[in-house]
């Protein structure tokens, strides 16, 4: 029995060797695009069997054994040729055809459509730098794009005439219903001559996952009618499948780059120019099912970019709605937001360049958080129901992962940012000076963090500073700035830096720290009691009369730093109450620019609590 022309290519084309592959044999993925495992073929320890999807082949160094996704499942299940091929077609979605003649057609004419969108492809080139062309090069140009660029993306322009087109193609022997079948013609409904869909525009050819042209894309230059035109799906094209530059994509990512997303067909343009090879864009749609797929077979974690504007969070939030039910272990994505009006393409061409595109790559969130995010938006925050319903919330989404692992650590992880984000439990009973100091912590070893309020962290400072009275030139002023609340510690600090201040200025024998101490700590009710300045000292070593200047000078940073962290979140939880109130794209701005802030401080703040 024969098969029609075309059909096994189409089926190694829709299979990639190494899911065939991994579905019998568990593979690791190895440094150059590639996949190794132990060779089911013959007996071995150490993996010497590789399998390379860019070739579409797999290849044993140990015995030899090699071939294709075909030859495998025929050696290792044992198949016929013809078995081989029902079973991979089934699992590729095809129907093996029989090799009747009328099927013979189908594929004959699917392999001459490639012919036909290539073909027009060179036309809309050529006519791009022939005189036809000179407006869209000039557009091109102003858009920055140069000749290098204009044939690296094969870009091109579709001529005003709609009629030039079609004696092009006419003239290179393909039929009118070839023509029409791949949406490069329309027939008027009054029975005139066929012409041409793409007219008067910059075209983007868009090209399948083997880099073939498979559709186009037509960009407006001036006047009326939509921005971008593109190709109807067609037996080559289904744009929900494909995105735009992925073939490309799949070799940078197979050498390790950073899969981006982005929106457009200029962002990806100005991805890869910036050395961003790895980007790709769907065709003027939200992320499909199959796109999330066909992403994940380049890389685990792409990044997708999204406008900083109320669209472009909603464009987030419906990409997410696509990804989060088939999330499985180590598969997600990080979700990065541009600045305010931007896209990669500007943002790349403005002065930032790639640096700046970079930085909003690295500030790309865990999928997580951004679920998280979003369900903050959607309930009251200032009562106990919103945020019940916030917590319900939080929690039906991470039920609507269908993998019960990760579903697992999801409700694990949303249930503690839950917990954590908003800190409206029941006030700790704090110190007073002057009061009671409370109970030892005990030995459990818990970061400053959690022992530390605002009040503790001044005495803190207070003590660093008796006893490294130098640090005052560097300190000072911030120490003196900062918002004390509390009427005693503030009188104390006063104190404190009127007579660090005063021997700074006047008497060059300056202050020792053994007086300073004897005039600060003291069991009397304005001072520092003694017993505080004890359990301090325990518990921060820091603080000890003992300590060099440098260990003084990191617990101060460290100190510091927590108290306008803990201010920081106070406006956080400002930020917030305004979001519940009003939820305008302002308010959760700020409420997000906030978080991060906090965010990048706690980290900071831990980085040096753990020692760097
Ligand atoms: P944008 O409107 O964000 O355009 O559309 P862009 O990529 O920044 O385009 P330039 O920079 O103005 O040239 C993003 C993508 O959405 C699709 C296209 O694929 C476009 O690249 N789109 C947009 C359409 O399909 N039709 C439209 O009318 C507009
Ligand atoms: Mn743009």
């Amino acid at each position: 029995m024969s098969l029609p022309p075309g059909f096994l290519e189409e089926l190694r084309t829709r299979l990639q060797v190494s899911d065939v592959v991994g579905k019998r044999v568990p593979l690791q993925r190895s440094t150059k695009g590639e996949f190794k495992a132990c060779c089911p073929f013959h007996k071995e320890k150490t993996p010497s069997f590789t399998v390379n999807d860019q070739k579409g082949f797999f290849y044993c160094f140990g015995c030899g054994a090699t071939g294709d996704v075909i030859s495998f499942v025929m050696q290792h299940d044992r198949l016929s040729f013809m078995e081989a091929i029902e079973m991979l077609a089934s699992q590729a979605g095809l129907e093996v055809p029989k090799a009747e003649p009328e099927d013979r057609a189908r594929f004959e004419r699917q392999k001459t459509l490639y012919d036909v969108v290539e073909s027009a492809c060179a036309f809309f080139e050529a006519d791009l730098r022939g005189p036809g062309g000179r407006a869209a090069r000039d557009y091109l140009k102003g858009r920055g794009l140069d000749g290098d660029t204009i044939s690296r993306f094969r870009l091109g322009f579709a001529p005003t005439d709609g009629g030039k087109l079609i004696k092009h193609l006419r003239g290179q022997g393909f039929q009118d219903a070839m023509i029409e079948e791949v949406g490069l013609a329309r027939r008027p409904d009054d029975g005139r001559d066929l012409y041409s869909f793409f007219r008067n525009r910059v075209i983007f050819p868009v090209a399948d996952r083997r880099g073939r042209t498979v559709a186009f894309g037509g960009r407006i230059m001036e006047g009326d009618g939509p921005k971008y035109i593109n190709s109807p799906d067609n037996p080559l094209f289904h744009k929900g499948n494909l995105l735009y530059g992925m073939s490309r994509a799949r070799q940078a990512a197979s050498q390790g780059q950073t899969v981006i997303v982005a929106e457009g067909y200029m962002d990806v343009i100005a991805l890869v120019r910036a050395g961003f090879e790895a980007a790709v864009a769907p065709l003027g749609t939200a992320l499909t099912e199959e796109q999330i797929v066909e992403l994940w077979k380049m890389a685990p974690v792409p990044v997708l970019c999204f406008d900083g504007d109320e669209a472009g969070r909603r464009a987030a939030w419906r990409a997410m709605d696509r990804i989060v039910p088939q999330l499985k272990p180590d598969h997600s994505a990080r979700i990065a937001f541009l600045p305010q009006g931007e896209d990669p393409d500007s943002l790349i061409r403005g002065s930032g360049g790639g640096a700046a595109m970079q930085a909003v790559l690295e500030s790309a969130l865990p999928l997580v958080r951004v679920l998280f995010d979003r369900q903050t938006t959607m309930h009251r925050l200032d009562t106990p129901e919103g945020r019940a319903g916030l917590r319900a919330g939080v929690e039906a989404q991470a039920r609507r992962i269908a993998d019960p692992a990760v579903q697992g650590q999801y409700l694990a992880e949303l249930r503690a940012r839950f917990e954590e984000a908003y800190p409206w439990r029941p006030k700790r009973q704090e110190w007073r000076p002057g009061g009671k100091p409370p109970a030892p912590a005990g030995p459990k070893p818990s970061p400053i963090r959690d022992e530390l309020d605002d009040r503790l962290a001044v005495c803190i400072l207070l003590l660093i500073l008796t006893e490294h009275p130098g640090l005052i030139e560097e300190v000072g002023e911030n120490f003196a700035r900062l918002e004390i609340n509390d009427l005693a510690l503030d009188s104390l600090r006063r104190k404190l830096l009127m007579r660090l201040g005063d021997s700074h200025l006047g008497d060059s024998d300056g202050v020792d720290s053994g007086s300073t101490r004897s005039y600060l700590i003291v069991p009397e009710a304005d001072g520092l009691p003694p017993a505080l300045v004890n359990r301090i000292r325990r518990k921060w070593p820091f603080t000890l009369p003992q300590a060099s200047l440098e260990q003084a000078r990191a617990g101060w940073d460290v100190v510091m730093g927590h108290i306008e962290l803990r201010a920081l979140e106070r406006e956080l939880v400002e930020a917030r109450r305004l979001l519940a109130g009003d939820g305008t794209t302002e308010a959760h701005q700020r409420w997000r620019v906030m978080w991060s802030e906090v965010e990048r401080r706690q980290a900071s703040l831990d980085r040096v609590q753990n020692g760097r």
